[in-house]
């Protein structure tokens, strides 16, 4: 087989970037170790920012996302039984979109697959070759037979665990990681959202989000111990341990039901640098990870794979490198401030095992100075509904 851009991984990078080259005539083929069912049963991002609504929307597949999605304006922080609210329309001109990730890719996919675009599924054993020449290729394995694809460029959307980033040598790669002692343990309910705006809680026990995906389906999150398995917590035992870490008005009206999903994820902050190495460009979590409290994953996905579709698109339409060759530095400088982002939002809203009440106090004092003060409003807002790319 034969293709200009060979993308590795079918998650929301992968896919839209294939999508955003098709769009443009560019050829992809794009190849995916698991099964379509396996990737959108994964439950992960909520929130989008505009900047991938828009590429949604260049897309084509933005028709069911502005149908379904819900706009939100604003965020609620609590923190013991206060809470205010942050208003991102009047504080950074824009909102956010509630709109899972599931769905995003289950329009990527179903946009793709309308178009014949070639998307493999169970690719085993993917390996990248000369990416640090002017001809790469991949080889994998289907079904236990052996496959080749020349290609002009290879794009690592292939996640955390993927190879892509591997095939950079060790001593090219910067990385730089933080891992945190908690993780999130997350449930989905098919129950009325406790408040139409997410809360984000800061409790002496522990941080604890309430979110949704539409209102009747929602996204609860608490914070737990990383030796902590989803078979240790009943649903009651959630429940319970979630209205203790929320006010006690939205506790009070918290409607619980049966949860449809259980899952824990460890928190950790990582980045590679550079994000290209010859011919081959990592984009989304193969480059780097963020806590999720801030809601960055997907959406800093979604803003290297603009970086990389705009500079794909010049070299083919205009012949020229200069996207392709600034990519890197483009996508790490937004990226480095995601990671500032997320990384103090999970600081100021997380218990950690050492912290001592000195610290505690600094959380509370840091929370109330947010509350009172606009400009601090302002900073948490834009970069919330996502800086500009
Ligand atoms: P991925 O979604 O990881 O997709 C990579 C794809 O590549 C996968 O489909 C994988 O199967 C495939 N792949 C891997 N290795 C290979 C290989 N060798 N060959 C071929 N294919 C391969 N972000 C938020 O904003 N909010 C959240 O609540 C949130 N929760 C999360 C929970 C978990 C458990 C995780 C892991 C992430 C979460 N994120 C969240 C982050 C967000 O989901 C990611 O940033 C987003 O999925 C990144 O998309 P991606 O396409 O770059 O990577
Ligand atoms: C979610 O709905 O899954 C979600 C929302 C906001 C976050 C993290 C996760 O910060």
């Amino acid at each position: 087989m034969k293709t200009q851009v060979a993308i590795i991984g079918g998650g929301p990078s992968g896919l839209l970037l294939a999508r955003l080259l098709q769009t443009r005539g560019i050829e992809s083929v794009v190849l995916e170790r698991k099964t379509k069912a396996y990737v959108l049963g994964r439950i992960r991002a909520g929130v989008l920012e505009q900047g991938l609504v828009s590429l949604m929307e260049q897309a084509g597949c933005a028709d069911r996302l502005h149908a379904e999605g819900i706009i939100h304006d604003g965020t609620l922080i609590s923190y013991g039984d206060e809470m205010f609210r942050i208003n991102f329309t009047e504080h950074a001109g824009k909102p956010v979109m509630v709109y899972g990730q599931t769905e995003v890719t289950r329009d990527l996919y179903s946009a793709l697959e309308q178009s014949s675009a070639p998307i493999v599924f169970n690719a085993e054993d993917v390996v990248i070759q000369n990416a640090d020449t002017d001809k790469p290729h991949v080889t994998y394995v289907v079904d236990g037979k052996a496959n080749h694809i020349d290609c002009e460029f290879v794009a690592g959307c292939d996640g955390f665990h993927g190879v892509s980033r591997q095939t950079i040598p060790i001593e090219v790669r910067r990385e730089y990681e933080k891992v945190y002692p908690f993780g999130w343990l997350g449930i989905l309910s098919e129950t009325p959202p406790v408040n139409h705006e997410l809360i984000y809680a800061n409790s002496p026990r522990g941080f604890a989000l309430c979110s949704m995906r539409n209102e009747n389906l929602s996204r609860y999150y608490i914070q737990c111990s990383l030796n902590d398995k989803p078979e240790n917590w009943s649903d009651d035992a959630f429940w319970h341990e979630l209205k203790r870490r929320i006010p006690a008005d939205q506790a009070n009206k918290l409607v619980t039901g049966p949860s449809i999903e259980k899952t824990i994820a460890p928190l950790r902050s990582f980045v590679t640098e550079p994000m290209r190495w010859g011919r081959l460009f990592l984009c989304g979590d193969a480059a780097h990870i963020v806590p999720p409290t801030g809601a960055k994953g997907l959406n800093t996905a979604a803003s290297d794979v603009h970086y990389l579709y705009n500079g794909l698109r010049d070299y083919y339409e205009n012949q020229s490198s200069e996207g392709i060759d600034t990519y890197s530095a483009k996508a790490l400088s937004r990226v480095w401030k995601a990671e500032r982002f997320s990384w103090w939002f999970s600081s100021l809203m997380h218990s950690y095992p050492d912290q001592s009440k000195f610290d505690q106090k600094m959380q509370i004092a840091e929370l109330e100075f947010l509350r009172s003060n606009k400009a601090a409003q302002q900073a948490m807002a834009e970069n919330y509904v996502g800086l500009p790319y």
